[in-house]
């Protein structure tokens, strides 16, 4: 990849922090290169998305990949040497569109309708030199699994660009000279990485401060350290009976400190049943208190054994 790895929590690595801030920032900007643009309005004029935006908090900026390829046709795409089936994105277009809008401020794009007339100047043979390096991940069924963790670290750069693939996949120099992280939101083939990224940034945002209703945000999602890595337990709202089947007891009994141990204790209870492999990561990241893990003991958890074995003898 063209750059280290920027996901990757490396504490003694200072040289691609600089474009990662301390504390998240109250603001994400996301620049989205596609071939099918239209795919995002209705998901980013929305809810959440479109609150999000309103209040200032999230920025997005498409880029029609199209708008970047100099022939005719404007293509995109070319026949794989070597022969085989498919067709793959074709590099110029594409890194003339990352880099074309990475050397200039968040938010700039083409402007509409004149676009391929109006392109600034590029060079094919040297990259630009940019103030600020913006992690460029690709959408991809081959990268690393997107997850809450992933969201949360994403969550701390001002600005981010996704690229969303398309046809049987893109030429490597693509990956070996632009992209610097590849993220896959699971094991299976979507058609291009728009869904993906649409995702990526739905997640990312909502861990924003500010863009949820509430106050306590994201913090008690499923999968984020307010909830130790684990399942969110049930929900119930009114009526208080449906068709016989009643909200529990202690929901509606006003004692604040009996809900969350009930809270917490179903959250314990569905991840042991749905998730088991989640509480044996929130045992080693030291996240389950000896209350919790006598509960899950008590409902037939056997804990992680150390297999590490006695260490120095
Ligand atoms: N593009 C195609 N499939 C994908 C996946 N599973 N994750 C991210 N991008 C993709």
């Amino acid at each position: 990849m063209a750059q280290s790895n920027v996901l990757e929590e490396r504490p003694d690595d200072q040289s691609d922090n600089a474009c990662i801030q301390e504390e998240a920032p109250r603001t994400i900007h996301f620049d989205v290169f596609t071939l099918f643009p239209p795919m995002f309005s209705g998901a980013l004029s929305e809810s959440i998305l479109d609150r999000a935006q309103k209040r200032g908090i999230l920025q997005v900026t498409l880029h029609n990949i199209r708008d970047y390829a100099t022939d005719r046709h404007h293509t995109c795409d070319g026949y794989p040497y070597g022969g085989g089936g498919g067709m793959v994105m074709r590099p110029e277009p594409l890194v003339r569109a990352v880099e074309t809008v990475l050397s200039r401020p968040r938010g700039w794009r083409l402007p509409e309708g004149r676009a391929h007339l109006d392109l600034p100047a590029w060079s094919a043979d040297q990259p630009p030199v940019l103030r600020q390096p913006t992690p460029v991940i690709l959408l991809t069924p081959q990268g690393r699994r997107f997850d809450q963790s992933v969201a949360a670290r994403l969550s701390m750069h001002g600005r981010l660009a996704l690229v969303c693939g398309r046809y049987e996949g893109v030429d490597e120099r693509i990956r070996t000279q632009l992209i610097t992280d590849e993220l896959s939101i699971g094991d299976f083939v979507l058609s291009g990485g728009e869904i993906a990224a649409l995702a990526i940034i739905d997640a990312v945002t909502r861990t924003l401060p500010g863009v949820l209703g509430h106050e306590s945000g994201a913090l008690y999602d499923s999968f984020s350290d307010g909830l130790s890595g684990l399942l969110e337990g049930p929900h119930y709202t009114r009526p208080t009976a449906f068709r016989g089947e009643v909200v529990p007891e202690v929901l509606v009994s006003g004692h604040h400190a009996n809900v969350d141990h009930w809270r917490r204790e179903q959250s314990l209870l569905r991840t042991l049943q749905r998730r088991p492999d989640l509480l044996a990561q929130a045992t080693e990241a030291g996240h389950l208190t000896p209350e919790d893990r006598q509960f899950l003991s008590s409902r037939g958890w056997q804990a992680p054994t150390d297999t590490a074995g006695p260490s120095g003898s």
